[in-house]
């Protein structure tokens, strides 16, 4: 979906309102009948693929969502089903747009643990089901998609050798802030009802400029946390994968860090804001079109709901 194509909905924006102050030049919405797991699904299963790993072998799924399919159970179940993994256990992660660094430092934590080898960790969203297509400000943000990874247990390092894998990992939250960006009604405390879905309080609301002030300072937070847990500066940073939320936000980031936009990976102009969604589909870009090569260390970061915030650094 273009940003041409809100006037075929009646919504009163322009190309050059959204590109200016987003850099979002269009977004996919998926199709009748596409779910959240579907779409997790299809992620899933081109990642075991990459990875040779098969869902048997699968000892645990991390689904990062903010639109699970139903409010019970969680989402993650019916991947697990759709997979047919046997032996995993299966649970959503609830961070927004942090999700996919909060459930990938989840499963580090069980691989670390002993608990599980193998894990498969997904973002998916269905951003679409719960945004408000009549309110300008938050529809012409969002887009839906999915990313997912595989984690092992890394083999052991021979003496002199470079640790490879996760160097470092960040998470904070302040929930003080929760409503700021949030979805009102539809839960346990207001439930479904006809007076919510005549006030459409059931979609999320956002107070913009503030997010986007949180945005800034939360991001440059965690790329200097992650850089700190790890020993290193901004100039070992090979490539910068920032949550798509914004171009601006991500500009912003960059510069905080100092490193060159030359070593940051965009795609929010071809896929807009996908939440938990977006570190993962552009980690995937990004190793498919060769700029993450061996040996490489990649910082993850990323902010969202909550608000939450985390990075990752993570050497090929
Ligand atoms: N098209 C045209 N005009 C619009 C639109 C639109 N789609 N949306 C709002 N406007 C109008 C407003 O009505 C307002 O008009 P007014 O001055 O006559 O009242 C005007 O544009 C300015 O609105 P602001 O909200 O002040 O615009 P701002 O410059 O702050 O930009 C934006 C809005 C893009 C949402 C910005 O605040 C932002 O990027 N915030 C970050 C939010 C974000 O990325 N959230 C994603 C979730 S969190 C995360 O993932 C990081």
């Amino acid at each position: 979906m273009t940003n041409f194509d809100f006037a075929k909905i009646g919504i009163e924006t322009s190309d050059e309102w959204i590109t200016e102050r987003t850099g979002i030049k269009q977004r996919y919405i998926s199709k009748n009948g596409e779910t959240t797991c579907s779409m997790a699904a299809d992620a899933a299963r081109k990642a075991m693929h990459r990875a040779g790993v098969s869902a048997g072998e699968l000892d645990a799924i991390v689904l990062s969502t903010a639109t699970t399919d139903r409010l019970l159970p969680a989402t993650a179940v019916d991947l697990q089903a759709e997979l047919k993994a046997n032996r995993a256990a299966a649970f959503d992660v609830a961070a927004a747009c942090s999700g996919f660094i909060y459930a990938s430092t989840v499963a580090e934590g069980l691989i670390a643990t002993g608990v599980s080898e193998t894990i498969l960790v997904v973002g998916a969203e269905k951003m679409s089901s719960i945004i408000d297509w009549q309110d300008r400000s938050t529809c012409v943000l969002f887009g839906d998609g999915a990313g997912a990874a595989i984690l092992k247990r890394a083999k052991h390092t021979p003496s002199g050798g470079m640790t490879k894998g996760i160097l470092s990992t960040y998470m904070r939250s302040d929930g003080t802030l929760a409503n700021l960006l949030y979805r009102p009604a539809g839960g346990a405390t207001i439930p479904l009802s006809e007076c919510v879905l005549s006030e459409r309080s059931h979609f999320v609301k956002m107070a913009g400029r503030e997010v986007f002030k949180h945005a800034v300072r939360s991001m440059s937070d965690a790329t200097d946390r992650a850089l700190d847990g790890a020993k290193l500066t901004s100039d070992d940073i090979d490539l910068l994968i920032p949550h798509q939320a914004n171009m601006r936000i991500i500009e912003a980031t960059a510069k905080h860090a100092s490193i060159s936009m030359d070593k940051v990976y965009v795609n929010v102009d071809r896929y807009g804001n996908t939440s938990s969604a977006s570190v993962p589909i552009a980690l995937d870009e990004a190793i498919e079109c060769g700029r993450i090569k061996e040996g490489m260390n990649v910082l993850l970061v990323a902010f969202g709901a909550g608000f939450t915030w985390a990075s990752m650094i993570i050497r090929f």
